[in-house]
């Protein structure tokens, strides 16, 4: 069975072949990333605008790289929520007319089951029933899977998602959107013990809140210029640029030798401590408490070197088997939404022509 999988919930247009749910034909991403970076975020009305220009082109690229055409599709798979619903509406539309159009069975795909079902684009694939941590910019949650559409929520988080404290971090640092890659990359040169960063492990729930992380951060950031503005009337100079990146790369004082001067590396890798400590402890808890032997781990920030490596350790340790898509699976794209909406195809759940995407919607 051939699925086209098409997302446009956030910032990437993205178009999918998918067969029989496990291997991808060709999965092609238009990212809008130079188009969003000077704002420092998504702004929602040029994101639709880009979504109109790119959705036919995306998946006539999607369509030839998987030497297909539209005849030979079991069914068309679309992202209708949560997102931004300008977004979604260029993928739904486009969607339901090509479906109307050619005869093809529409599915409907929630955009969080396509990140779990992300993993079995990979082989070996999981199987039912696992753990799942989803975290991108949008939702840090984890879920027990049992099977197709039996999805328990165990934990969520109660205010920033972990992919938007990265964003919000980043900006803070001066180091431009998305902040994730640049973080992590930044991160492998510091000392991530520099700065003892709040972790919020909130007892007794596996909820998760990474709104207090990114206001440490800024404290600290306003404490090293406050202490930088009386250093100056004595060195007269200035240890930190004072636009928006608060804090230059550097590994001791430039001025007086200070070893204990915290770098923008020290920064970002004491900030990166402090989320993945959260997210692996809250795994391994849920683990312990649901008695599960398998985990999958996806989402936007399951892109991050150190959350991949230190979920391998931990699982390794608790005998856990884990999944962890390749990197390209991990960020938005729409083999994950094809690899959900085959489930859907193959149970039946066909969508009808007045489909409309939502915001907001629980998985
Ligand atoms: O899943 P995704 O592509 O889109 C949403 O559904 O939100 O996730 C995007 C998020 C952004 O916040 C981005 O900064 C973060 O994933 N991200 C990373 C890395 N790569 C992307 N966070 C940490 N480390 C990375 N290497
Ligand atoms: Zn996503």
């Amino acid at each position: 069975m051939l699925v086209l999988g098409i997302d446009t919930s956030c910032d990437d247009t993205s178009a999918s072949v998918v067969e029989n749910g496990i291997k991808t034909l060709s999965n092609i991403i238009s990212s809008q990333i130079e188009i969003h970076k000077k704002y420092g975020g998504i702004v929602p009305e040029l994101a639709s605008r880009r979504h109109i220009e790119m959705i036919w082109p995306v998946v006539d690229e999607a369509l030839t790289n998987a030497g297909i055409k539209l005849e030979d599709l079991s069914g068309i798979a679309v992202c209708h929520g949560p997102g931004l619903i300008g977004s979604l509406l260029v993928g739904c539309s486009f969607a339901k007319a090509i479906c109307y159009c050619r005869g093809i069975p529409l599915v409907a795909v929630n955009h969080l089951e396509g990140h779990i079902f992300s993993s079995f684009l990979e082989d070996p694939g999981p199987s039912f029933p696992f753990l799942a941590l989803i975290v991108s910019g949008g939702h840090t949650c984890l879920y027990m899977i049992a099977g197709f559409g039996k999805y328990r929520e165990l934990g969520r988080t109660r205010d920033d998602a972990a992919g938007e404290a990265y964003d919000k971090v980043s900006k803070l640092l001066g180091l431009g959107y998305p902040g994730g890659p640049v973080i992590d990359k930044l991160a492998q040169k510091g000392n991530p013990k520099a700065i003892d960063f709040p972790r919020a492990y909130l007892p007794e729930s596996l909820d998760f809140s990474f709104s207090g992380i990114k206001t440490a951060v800024l404290n600290f950031l306003k404490s090293k210029k406050e202490s930088r503005v009386k250093g100056q009337q004595s060195t007269k100079q200035s240890l930190v640029s004072s636009h928006s990146s608060l804090v230059e790369p550097c590994d001791q004082c430039p001025v007086t030798g200070d070893k204990s001067y915290f770098s923008l590396s020290d920064i970002a890798a004491s900030f990166q401590a402090a989320i993945v400590d959260v997210l692996v402890r809250k795994t391994e808890w849920a683990i312990k408490k649901e008695h599960i032997k398998r985990v999958v781990l996806s989402g936007g920030v399951a892109a991050n070197s150190e959350l991949r490596k230190m979920m391998k350790e931990m699982a390794e340790e608790r005998g856990v088997e884990i999944f962890i898509p390749a990197i390209s699976l991990c960020t938005d794209n729409a083999a994950m939404i094809a690899a959900a909406g085959y489930q859907h195809l193959v149970s039946g759940n066909i969508a009808g022509l007045d489909l409309n995407p939502r915001a907001y919607m629980p998985l």
